[in-house]
């Protein structure tokens, strides 16, 4: 079973489409095993989108993480990972997939709604990040095996 972190951004929230994102990754089957509203600070940005420091796009992103409460969550499951990419769909809701979140709400790169870990080794660092002190919850749902193999 694999875990991942989702962030529902600024955009998502300011525009009321938090449950939108969750009810859709619990649709799929998912289960949410870690969930709190935070308002990133610079500080946990930069650590956040590391890789990215030094591209053109790095300050906006910054601003744009930073500019309004979050949600953050970890979602569970097998294929945890790739399947919550596929449903927030491709990094510009231009090119996202018809029925992704990213295509069916978003319009641009730099307003793209939601974040998910794109490997294994990201999802455990970045659940570190936003978890360290308070550690998902691992809990058998009665409908996991409908859900699950
Ligand atoms: P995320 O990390 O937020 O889940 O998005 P991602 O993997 O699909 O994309 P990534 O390459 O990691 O980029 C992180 C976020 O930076 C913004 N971005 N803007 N203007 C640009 O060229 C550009 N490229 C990336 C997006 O908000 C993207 O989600
Ligand atoms: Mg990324």
């Amino acid at each position: 079973m694999e875990r991942t972190l989702v962030l529902i951004k600024p955009d998502a929230m300011q525009r009321g489409l938090a449950g939108e994102v969750i009810s859709r990754l619990e649709r799929r089957g998912l289960k949410i095993v870690a969930i709190r509203l935070l308002r990133v600070t610079k500080p946990l940005a930069k650590k956040h989108y590391g890789e990215h420091e030094g591209k053109p796009f790095f300050p906006g992103l910054v601003d744009y993480i930073t500019s309004s409460p979050i949600i953050a969550a970890v979602f569970e499951g097998p294929d945890a990972i790739a399947a919550t990419r596929q449903t927030m769909g491709a990094t510009s809701p231009t090119e996202a997939a018809p029925g992704s979140i990213r295509a069916d709400f978003g319009l641009q790169k730099g307003r793209n709604l939601t974040h998910a870990s794109d490997s294994p080794a990201s999802a455990k660092r970045e659940i570190a990040l936003f978890f360290g002190d308070a550690p998902p919850v691992a809990w058998p749902r009665d409908t996991d095996r409908w859900s699950f193999e």
